[in-house]
């Protein structure tokens, strides 16, 4: 085997694998959507049958509660548009007043309140007849609870039905998804034993740089003229862990940040990327655009939301630069669209969701609480699948309350999202509060690596960090 073809596995296999999440996270929003549907319906059927046996009740001239209460109601409402059709009579036959002559002014007025009067008399009557009692109340009656029996009897036999298509087809979707997850995790079985196998016929690309590791700086180093702003700066990133770069202010931090996402190109020094289980890759051959392509997205300092659009379709947007569907599919939205339009707003709402934002879904940005936000952001990079998700100061502007709602979210994402995150970060509550490991750097140079225990307890660190001597 070539290594154009493990490529090609290793590539199915990372489908497969996105396929198998698919399908395992998006069955509950499935059930919860088919939950809703099943609820309406019968809350439907509830309000036919009241319909029903009002315009029963009303039929047959039977006294019930809240008949006499619809009746009042409107015998009320009835009363007050009459009395203000009389206010403007007497109004316009005031203006009469002061261009006619008196006797001639009040015969036309008599008339027309006469006419009036006996309208509201006329359609009170309507009213009384509509709601007037039975001759036969007490037969009525006992047809009306039979009937009413009937109709409960009807309701409930139809809601049997329902909810017995409902449990039948979420036991269905279940069974279905069930099975697909199964073969899914064959298939990625077997291609893991072929890729495996097939690994040591080809070159190593991997630099020597084993499984675990994400990311490695060797000996990065920037320079802006006569200042060394990063200084043969190497360390790991593992994968799947929550790392956190700190150091005091020109420390170099925001620099380092810069170099990985190709922003600088680093003096020198190598940035190393594991791109699948078959290769590493050096950040250095990248360009900025280049770099979302292999799963690194970043935050910026400060918001950056499209202001127009709901919080839901914000979203939405990220994934549009992730979609499938060609340029032409998407022109003329055929039905492969519309499937995968479903799958991404199932995926925005699902994200929504875990990251207690499905409140705001509808919302607009502008106003919300800077908290909120920033929550939306890394909401939003979740769109694409990231592997590496780069934090610029997140927690910057927060307050207490906010950014210990976002370690929370942070540790979330890392949990069930299955990525790397790396912070960049001033505020020494969030780093030592959510990350596994802390790098701490002064004047471009490591000082320490380690747990935040270790870093907090490290003399250099707290020389240069906290300013102790
Ligand atoms: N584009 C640039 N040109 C020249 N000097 C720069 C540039 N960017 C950063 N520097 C310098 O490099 C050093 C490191 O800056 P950097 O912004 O990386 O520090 P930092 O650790 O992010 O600090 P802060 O905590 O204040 O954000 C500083 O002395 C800074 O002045
Ligand atoms: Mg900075």
């Amino acid at each position: 085997m070539n290594k154009f073809m493990l490529e090609r596995l290793v590539s199915k296999k990372e489908k497969l694998i996105q396929k198998y999440t698919f399908y395992k996270t998006f069955l509950p929003i499935s059930i919860n959507e088919k939950e809703e549907k099943l609820n309406k319906k019968i809350e439907y059927l509830q309000k036919n049958k009241e319909l029903t046996l009002k315009q029963y009740a009303i039929n047959a001239g039977i006294k019930v509660d809240y008949l006499e209460a619809e009746k009042a109601n409107k015998l009320q409402k009835l009363e007050e548009k009459y009395s203000l059709k009389n206010k403007a009579l007497k109004q316009s036959k005031l203006r009469a007043l002061k261009k006619q002559d008196e006797t001639e002014v009040n015969k036309i007025f008599d008339e027309k309140i006469k006419t009036l009067l006996a309208s509201k008399e006329a359609e009170k009557e309507k009213l009384n007849n509509y709601y007037a009692p039975s001759d036969h109340i007490d037969e009525s009656l006992t047809v009306y609870k039979e009937k009413e029996t009937e109709i409960n009897t009807i309701l409930e036999a139809k809601e049997k039905v329902l909810k017995d298509n409902y449990n039948q087809s979420v036991k269905k979707q279940t069974e279905r998804v069930k099975n697909k997850v199964k073969d899914l995790e064959q298939k990625i079985e077997n291609l893991t034993k072929q890729i495996d196998k097939a690994k040591s016929s080809i070159e190593d690309l991997t630099y020597g740089i084993n499984d675990e590791v994400l990311l490695r700086l060797k000996d990065l180093t920037m320079r802006f003229g006569g200042l060394l702003a990063v200084d043969k700066l190497s360390f790991d990133v593992k994968k799947g862990e929550i790392f956190g770069l700190i150091g005091p202010n020109g420390a170099g931090k925001t620099t380092v940040f810069n170099c990985l996402t190709k922003f600088y190109n680093p003096t020198a020094g190598e940035m190393y990327y594991r791109k699948n289980e078959l290769e590493v890759t050096k950040l250095n051959d990248y360009q900025v655009h280049n770099i979302v392509k292999l799963g690194i997205v970043r935050t910026f300092q400060n918001v950056e939301l499209i202001w127009e659009l709901s919080i839901l379709d914000n979203l939405l947007v990220a994934a549009h630069t992730n979609y499938q569907t060609g340029f032409f599919g998407q022109l003329i939205h055929t039905r492969g669209l519309a499937r995968e339009e479903k799958v991404y707003r199932n995926k925005a709402l699902k994200i929504l969701k875990d990251l207690n934002l499905l409140q705001y879904q509808y919302a607009y940005p502008l106003g919300l609480p800077y908290g909120i936000l920033k929550r939306v952001e890394l909401a939003r990079t979740l769109m694409t699948n990231p592997r590496l998700i780069i934090l610029d100061e997140p927690a910057a502007g927060l307050n207490d309350a906010e950014t210990e709602e976002l370690s929370k979210t942070i540790r979330k994402i890392r949990d069930e999202y299955n990525t790397t995150i790396f912070l960049v970060e001033h505020d020494m509550g969030l780093v030592m509060d959510v990350c596994d490991t802390v790098c701490a750097i002064s004047f471009g140079k490591k000082l320490a690596i380690g747990t935040p225990k270790e870093i907090q307890a490290n003399k250099l660190v707290r020389e240069a960090y906290l300013g102790e001597e």
